[in-house]
C-alpha cells in the first residue's frame, strides 16, 4: 500500500494526513489485533444506556476496518464478544448480536468492494442460528477475496482456543513427540495466519483479557485512553507510528535483528 493511495481517502489538511505522512509503509505491522473497550463508559459519560455505546462502537468498527485495508494491513482481528461476555445482561447480549448481524448485512458490499476476506474466530458453533446464518453469508461471499483478512473474535476465549487446539491435535492423532509449537499453531483458530505484531487496547485498561493468548507472545502492545466509540483512523495511525518506534527483540539482543535487516 502506498501513501498516495491512502491520501486519496484522507481529508487533506487533517491530523490524519500529518500522521499518514510519517508512517513507513515498508514496515507496517502485518497483523493488528484490537481489544475494543470502553463502550459502556462512553455511553455513561453521555448519560446514555450502555447499548448506545455499542451502537456508536459500530461506527468505529466500520472506520477501522476500512482504514486498515487502505493502510495496507494484511490481517485485522477485532475482539467483539468473549466467552465471558455471556455473563452480561441478556438485553445487552441480544443488542450486541443484533448490531453484529446488522453490521454484516450493511457492510458486506463494502467488504467486497475493498477485497476484504471475512472470518470468525471463536466457538461460533455455540452462537444462535440467526447469527451463524449471517456470519456464514459474510464468510462465503468474501471467501475468494485476496486483500485484508478481517477476523472477528466471537464467543472467543484464549484459553478455550488452546484447549480446542489440544483436543483437535489429539483427535488428529498427532503423536505427542511430534507436537511442537509450530505444529500446534496449525490447530488454533488462526491457523495459517501470522501472529499479531501489534495489539491495541482502547480505554486505558492494562489487561489482555483472555485474547489471543498464544498468538500475542511477541506482540507489541499499545494502550490508548481513547474509548472505542471515539477510535478512528488517526488513532490507528498513532498506534502504527508507536509500533514503528519499538525495537522488537523477540528475546534476543538489542541491535542484531536491525543490523541483519530482519524484523
Ligand atoms: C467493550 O466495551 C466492548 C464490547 C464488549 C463489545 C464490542 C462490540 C461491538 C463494538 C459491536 C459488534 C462488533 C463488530 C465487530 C461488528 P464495554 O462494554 O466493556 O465498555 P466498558 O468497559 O466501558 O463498560
Amino acid at each position: 500500500m502506498s501513501l498516495d493511495r491512502l491520501l486519496t481517502w484522507i481529508p487533506p489538511g487533517s491530523p490524519d494526513e500529518t500522521l499518514a505522512r510519517q508512517v513507513d509503509f515498508e514496515r507496517l505491522p502485518v497483523h493488528v489485533a484490537i481489544i475494543m473497550d470502553g463502550n459502556g463508559r462512553w455511553a455513561a459519560q453521555r448519560h446514555l444506556p450502555r447499548i448506545e455505546g455499542h451502537r456508536a462502537g459500530i461506527d468505529s468498527v466500520r472506520d477501522v476496518v476500512e482504514s486498515s485495508a487502505r493502510v495496507g494491513i494484511d490481517v485485522l482481528t477485532l475482539y467483539a464478544f468473549s466467552v465471558e461476555n455471556w455473563k452480561r445482561p441478556r438485553t445487552e447480549v441480544n443488542t450486541l448480536m443484533t448490531l453484529l448481524k446488522r453490521y454484516l448485512r450493511l457492510e458486506l458490499d463494502t467488504l467486497l468492494k475493498n477485497n476484504i476476506r471475512f472470518r470468525v474466530i471463536g466457538r461460533s458453533e455455540e452462537l444462535s442460528p440467526d447469527v451463524r446464518h449471517e456470519l456464514d453469508i459474510g464468510i462465503r461471499q468474501t471467501a475468494n477475496n485476496t486483500g485484508m483478512q478481517f477476523n472477528i473474535a466471537l464467543n472467543y476465549g484464549g484459553r478455550a482456543e488452546i484447549v480446542d487446539a489440544a483436543r483437535r491435535a489429539i483427535a488428529a492423532g498427532i503423536p505427542a513427540d511430534e507436537l511442537d509449537e509450530h505444529r500446534f499453531g496449525d490447530f488454533l483458530y488462526t491457523a495459517g495466519q501470522p501472529d499479531p505484531d501489534l495489539l491495541i487496547r482502547t480505554s486505558g485498561e492494562m489487561r489482555v483479557s483472555n485474547f489471543l493468548l498464544w498468538q500475542i507472545a511477541y506482540s507489541e502492545i499499545w494502550v490508548t485512553e481513547t474509548l472505542w466509540p471515539d477510535f478512528r483512523c488517526r488513532h490507528l495511525l498513532e498506534a502504527i507510528l508507536a509500533y514503528q518506534k519499538r525495537d522488537r527483540r523477540y528475546g534476543g539482543i538489542h541491535t542484531a535483528p536491525v543490523a541483519l535487516g530482519v524484523e
